[in-house]
């Protein structure tokens, strides 16, 4: 198997994967979070490793577990995700599949909020997580050659990515359909758009391991 990995197409080449979704503490018992079982991420890392590439692997609290054979960072919040992506840098490539909160709480509340038993409610103040993505994809120095973000979505699926892609301004954006018709939300199958700065390519429903295996051929190809 190592003769076999050491001679893939992405031998020599080092690429992050963000996958999975941040908890932002509330409280000692309390958290707000994305869904994400953290599948797809997962399975692209794996692609990944078997062709070769040096993967470091950054992931919230997933449902499933971390491939093997990568570089596994473990993180709970936004900001930890952040920070642990610049201190792996440099990378040939960095493709973000985490389903990061946007928001956290302002200021987490060291003591578990109680109930105060007369019924009134708990008003929560938010900040806006830092754009990790978006902070990449803009590196003015060091920026990897390939940054790919995900873009989960609903209504117009690639209107909405390819706004995102160029807002962002990261190269290729993975779009999929979450709308709850689709059950791909949760699901081990996935259909997916591959935007890429000339136009958009929708790919047949698949298996979330066939996605990541021909995006890791795609990524391979970009890289070569
Ligand atoms: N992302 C990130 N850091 C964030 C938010 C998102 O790195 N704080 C990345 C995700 O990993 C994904 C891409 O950006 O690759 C798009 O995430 P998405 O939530 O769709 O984008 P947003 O800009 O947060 O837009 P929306 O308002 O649709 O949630
Ligand atoms: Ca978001």
């Amino acid at each position: 198997i190592e003769a076999a990995l050491a001679d893939g197409p992405l031998k020599g080449r080092h690429v992050i994967v963000t996958s999975g979704p941040t908890h932002e503490p509330i409280d000692p018992v309390r958290y707000i979070a994305n869904r994400s079982s953290g599948a797809q991420g997962t399975a692209l890392a794996r692609a990944l490793v078997a062709l070769g590439a040096d993967v470091t692997f950054i992931t919230g609290p997933a449902d499933v577990p971390p491939p093997a054979g990568v570089n596994l960072v473990r993180v709970q919040t936004a900001r930890q995700m952040k920070e642990a992506v610049e201190a792996a840098l440099p990378a040939d490539a960095a493709v973000f599949a985490a389903a990061v909160a946007d928001w956290r709480v302002a200021s987490e509340s060291a003591s578990k909020i109680k109930k105060d038993g007369k019924g009134s409610l708990p008003v929560l103040e938010f900040a806006e997580n830092p754009d990790i993505l978006a902070g990449v994809s803009r590196m003015k120095q060091g920026r990897p050659a390939l940054v790919v973000g995900f873009a989960a979505e609903t209504d117009d699926v690639i209107a909405h990515a390819t706004a995102k892609r160029a807002r962002k301004g990261c190269d290729w954006i993975v779009a999929n359909d979450v709308s709850p018709e689709t059950g791909i939300m949760g699901g081990s199958e996935n259909a997916v758009t591959l935007i890429r700065e000339d136009g958009a390519e929708s790919w047949p429903r698949m298996g979330k391991d066939q996605v990541a295996n021909r995006l890791a051929q795609e990524i391979a190809e970009a890289l070569s």
